[in-house]
């Protein structure tokens, strides 16, 4: 063909465009793309959409727990539903280890979603997508903002208990662990500091605040007083209490307000408003719901482009549960 017969340098300027093709197409998320399955699922958007909005108005706090689980399976190897896997004899998944274990939920959910996106065109939607979906309509369901998910994301065979703990960063952390551990993913200080507004909803365990409200000094007293009400020094580790004091059921910007008054329920949570380099975005949020509502879509957009399955990796699940 014609490259053989091309003088050095022309070979030379090939190989560099190939090689820029190559890593580009590496960049799998550069796949995904908000009319995905268009042709092929044009019911997709309004399927997710109908179960996402029967489940928050049965429990809003499942909302919170739909968004959250889309965090963990990403930051976990990717968007590639792996969270959604139980176990098998074959390898022990996400859901047990430590940051999930009896915390996260919403599988029946998806599952439940997922049985109906079947129904309309079998074979087709990923697991991962339709979680992906799940959380922009979760978030839209409770009075947040909306966006256009990108997708085309497949399936993983398989998932990881040993990979979770460290990709999952423990509400213990100082900013520089959050910092770093977002950074692993691509994610900046500026898209931690947006995301973790999704603490605007949902709620939290005892056993996760025990330590913040009963031995740190930047937690305002009566609100840690309030909290130590239904999370005493010993036992009631499952007690819940809302990560947003105000108004945990609406996303909205109140957590950054919360933050401001040092009434944040975690310690992840105060630290990007305690002295450090995050403290004016937090201010910012506060001021501002649209810059916080519009950073917030966009530090969604990017964590939903973590490490993708395209083209014919992966595959599409038949039950979100387990691998075909
Ligand atoms: C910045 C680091 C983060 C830490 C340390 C953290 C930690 C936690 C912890 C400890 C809980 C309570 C779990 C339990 O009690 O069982 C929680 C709940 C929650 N997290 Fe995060 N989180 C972080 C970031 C995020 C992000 C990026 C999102 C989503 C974009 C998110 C969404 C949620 C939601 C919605 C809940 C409430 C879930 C429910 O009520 O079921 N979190 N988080
Ligand atoms: C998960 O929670 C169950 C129930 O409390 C517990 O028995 C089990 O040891 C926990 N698993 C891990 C890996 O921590
Ligand atoms: C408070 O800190 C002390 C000393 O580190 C520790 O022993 C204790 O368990 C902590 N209390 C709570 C409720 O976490």
């Amino acid at each position: 063909m014609a490259i053989v017969t091309l003088s050095r340098p022309n070979k030379m300027v090939v190989a560099l465009a190939l090689a820029l093709f190559a890593v580009f197409m590496g960049n799998s998320s550069a796949h995904l793309s908000p009319d995905f399955y268009y042709k092929s699922c044009p019911k997709l958007l309004s399927t997710v959409q109908a179960g996402v909005r029967s489940a928050v108005a049965k429990e809003p706090r499942m909302g919170a727990s739909l968004l959250r689980l889309h965090f963990h399976d990403c930051f976990v190897n990717g968007c590639d539903g792996s969270i959604l896997l139980e176990d098998t004899p074959t390898f022990t998944g996400e859901q047990t280890a430590a940051p999930n274990n009896r915390s996260v939920r919403g599988f029946n959910v998806i599952e439940s979603i997922k049985k109906n996106v079947e129904k309309v065109c079998p074979g087709v939607v990923s697991c991962a997508d339709i979680l992906t979906l799940s959380a922009r309509d979760s978030v839209v369901a409770l009075g947040g903002p909306s966006w256009k998910v990108k997708l085309g994301r497949r399936d993983s065979k398989t998932a990881s208990f040993s990979d979770v703990v460290g990709a999952i960063p423990p509400p213990t952390s100082t900013l520089d662990t959050l910092i770093n551990r977002f950074n692993t993913k691509g994610l900046s200080p500026r898209d931690l500091v947006a995301l973790s507004g999704a603490h605007t909803i949902g709620q939290a365990r005892c056993l996760f605040f025990k330590n913040r409200i009963y031995n740190e000094t930047n937690i305002d007293k009566s609100f840690a007083k309030e909290r130590q009400r239904s999370c005493p020094r010993n036992g009631g580790d499952d007690n819940r209490a809302p990560l947003d004091f105000r108004t945990p059921k609406l996303f909205d910007n109140y957590y950054y307000k919360n933050l401001l008054e040092k009434k944040a329920l975690l310690r992840s949570d105060q630290v990007l408003h305690d002295g450090g380099s995050t403290d004016s975005l937090v201010e910012l949020y506060r001021d501002d719901s649209n810059a916080f509502e519009s950073d917030f879509v966009a530090a969604m957009i990017k964590m939903g482009d973590i490490q993708p399955l395209t083209g014919s990796q992966g595959q599409i699940r038949k039950v979100c549960s387990r691998p075909n």
